[in-house]
Formats: structure tokens, sequence, C-alpha cells
């Protein structure tokens, strides 16, 4: 299974680095190629010369070393592997990886790859139990990494006992064979097995066949939240209204144009466990369009005669039988925006609201970025300002973990 794999190992500053030296023999006893980075951190605890000793080519230790850097980028060391194994993944090291932080070898690394990447964790059990270590946890699994360990049991402290230990070399290596042979980084998420479905766009209403009334939604949010699902190993099916995006891979896009028609396809894609309406439906859509295109005529401007859409959110929060067990919904508001999404949660039916503020001097609509509070019956939790990117992932993890699949 390991035999001429290329494994690039990240070694991380705890106690459980000396463990990583047998695990780097393991790995090349299998037929492995080993390469390995250590963390600063990581050499008060092994040095490079006994990494590249037992490695057969010498340790990477620094992102700014103009000799590595010339020889193997740090660009090549994130695609040129198989399978990435962090070993040990310290509390500070996750953190990082969550947060997409790149200031050291070892992170800029691991934000470039794209290969799957297996972590195995140690600290002490305070550290692993603490909320944010379960926070950053969640992200990783939604992001599609796959975990080994910890154990219980003594820690290197004297007197602590907990969950914390690294994994054994031995079961490190095992993981990396499962991990190797899952066939897609999505396969170990925590929505595995869990069917999603997300709305996302604006939608187009005609007037005539060639002019429409719509809204500046591009679809960005959506398509992030759908991508994230899927890199959380789940069954997406992804409704989307006229946008400028590429199909996001992994999963089953349905185009469509207008409300009724996006309405259709949802009710075709379910059974869902969960739904997120992150569309921008128009609300009204016009009474009679024209069948043909409007002509001047030197008379008076049309009048446009409005009736409203059917309103996807609520028809599928209410249905009496096979309503998905988390509907999600959004509120897009421009005043007041806490108090409307309240107001909305109760009125569509649905489990939660997502509320973000697009009144324009904020640069939500089309954006990057977004500033979003969740709304439950439990409350309402205001997150800082971040990329939709990160909102998705983040809103996967916390719908995971409703759903009772968040690790453990
Ligand atoms: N929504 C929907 N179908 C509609 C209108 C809205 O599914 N016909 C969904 C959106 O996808 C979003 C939520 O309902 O998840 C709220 O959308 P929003 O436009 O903010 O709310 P409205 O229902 O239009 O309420 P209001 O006009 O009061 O803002």
């Amino acid at each position: 299974m390991l035999r001429d794999k290329r494994i690039l190992l990240v070694i991380g500053g705890g106690i459980a680095a000396y463990k990583a030296l047998d695990l780097i023999r393991r790995l090349k006893e299998r037929g492995a190629a080993v390469r390995v980075i250590l963390t600063s951190a990581a050499q008060q605890f092994v040095t490079p010369i006994a990494v590249g000793a037992l490695a057969g080519e010498r340790a990477f230790t620094d992102l700014f070393d103009p000799h590595s850097e010339f020889d193997v980028g740090h660009i090549r060391l994130a695609r040129d592997t198989d399978l990435v194994v962090v070993a040990p993944a310290t509390a500070d090291l996750l953190a990082k990886m969550a947060g997409g932080h790149a200031n050291d070898l070892a992170s800029t690394v691991l934000l470039a790859t794209d290969k799957p990447v297996l972590v195995a964790p140690a600290m002490n059990p305070l550290m692993w139990a603490h909320p944010a270590t379960r926070r950053n946890l969640a992200l990783l699994a939604a992001d599609g990494v796959a975990l080994v360990g910890p154990n219980a049991g003594d820690m290197a402290e004297s007197g602590e006992q907990g969950v914390g230990r690294m994994a054994e070399p031995l079961e490190i290596v095992a993981a990396a064979e499962a991990r190797l042979a899952a066939p897609t980084t999505a396969a170990a998420g925590p929505l595995k097995g869990r069917r999603v479905i997300v709305t996302s766009g604006p939608t187009h209403e005609p007037i005539d066949p060639v002019r429409y009334v719509a809204n500046r939604s591009s679809g960005k949010q959506g398509h992030a939240i759908a991508r994230a699902a899927a890199a959380a190993g789940a069954e997406v099916v992804l409704v989307t209204g006229p946008v400028h995006l590429p199909d996001p891979p992994d999963l089953r896009t349905v185009k469509v144009e207008t409300a009724r028609e996006m309405l259709a396809a949802v009710e075709a894609a379910l059974p869902a466990d969960i739904a997120v309406f992150a569309a921008a439906v128009a609300d009204w859509r016009v009474a009679e369009a024209g069948r043909h295109k409007l002509k001047k005529d030197g008379g008076a401007p049309p009048s446009l005669q409005f009736v409203e859409n059917p309103d996807i959110l609520r028809t599928v929060a209410t249905r009496a039988q096979g309503r998905p067990a988390l509907v999600v919904g959004f509120a897009a508001e421009t005043d007041e925006v806490i108090a409307h999404a309240k107001a909305k949660l109760g009125r569509k039916g649905c489990d939660w609201i997502v509320a973000n503020d697009v009144s324009p001097e904020g640069g939500t609509m089309g954006g990057d970025d977004n500033r979003v509070h969740i709304i439950t019956a439990e409350g309402v939790e205001s997150w800082p300002p971040q990329p939709k990117d990160a909102v998705a992932r983040a809103l996967v993890a916390r719908m995971a973990t409703a759903l009772g699949q968040a690790p453990q």
C-alpha cells in the first residue's frame, strides 16, 4: 500500500516528536519515500540531522532558506507528495491550519497543498478539550482533514492523564494507508452519508424574451457552502440561478432561471438531511411576461403587473412530510439586520437564519467577504467579518455538529 508512495511528514514541536523518528522508519520499511519538514519548535525536541539520517534526505526547516527554496521550493514540497502527515500535530499547528496561516515553512506548505492531509494530534488533555481546539478540529474536519488519535493515557508531564497522547507510529501508518485508499478527500468528512441541498445565486424573472428582473447576488456564498459541504463528505445538490461561477467539482449542479424553476428543482432533489437557502430569490415576477419583445411603438411606457413568487424556503421548512432535519435560511437585510432576521426565523419556519448586511457600503453582495449573524431558537451568534469560504466552512462544521456527527 505504501510502496513507492511519497509521504511528506510535518513534525510539530511537542515531546511526542521523538515518536516521529520511529514513524519515519516504519514508513520507510514499507517502501514509502519520506520527506520531512520540522517546525522551529520541533527542532527543540529532535534534530534535523537525526531526521535526515533516518529519512535518507535532509530535513526542511526554513521558508526563507535560499538554498532549499531554490532546490525544492515550498510549492514543490506541497505538491510532490501523495499524502501529508502531521505528527505530532500540536494545538498551535492545528490552529494555524484551521485559520489558514502561512508564516513558516510547515504552515505555508499545509496551506499550499492540494493533497490529502492526515493529522496525529498530541497535546495536554486540557488543551485538547479546550473549546478553541474543538472549533479548530471541526473546521479541519469540514476541510476533509483526517485525524488519527489522540489516545488516552499518561502524559509526559508527571501525574497527568487523559486524552492527548499522540497515536503510536504503527497506528499512524495504518491511518496513512487508509487515507491513501480513500477514493476522495471527502470520504472521511463529518457529513459523510448526508444529503445536502443548497440554493445559490439570483433568480431571473422574465419581462419578455430578452429582458428580466434580477438582483445583485453573485452566488459566491451559496457556492462556497455547497463546496464546503461536499468537502465534508456530503452528497450535495446545488440549485443555482444564473451566476458567473464555475460549477463546483464533486457535486451535482442544477441550473435554473426563475423562482418557480428553483422550487421545482429543490423539490425534485428532496429528500435531504440539510437544506440551505442562500439564493436571493426574486420576491415577485411579472404576471404576464411578454411572448414577444415589448416595443416602444411611440406610446406610453408599459406598466408591469407583479405577482408574488412561491417562497421556496418556507415551502420546504413547513412540509408536513419529508422536511429536512436542518433547514437554514438566509436574510439579506439593509437595516435592523438582527431584528428583521429574528422575525424571519419565525415567519419562514426554518431552524437557523444566517443574517447578513447587504447595504451597499458593506460590499457583501458580489464581494468576497461576509459578516454574518446566526439566529437560532437559542439566540444570536455574531461572527467576525471573514472570507465567504471561511463562513461556509464554519457553517458546515456547525451543521455537522447539529446533526451529531462532529468529531468526538
Ligand atoms: N427565499 C426563498 N424563496 C423566496 C424568497 C426568499 O426561498 N421566494 C429564501 C431566501 O433564499 C433566504 C430567505 O428566504 O434564505 C430570506 O430571503 P429574503 O429575501 O431576505 O427574505 P424575504 O422573504 O424576501 O423577506 P423580506 O422581503 O421581508 O426581506
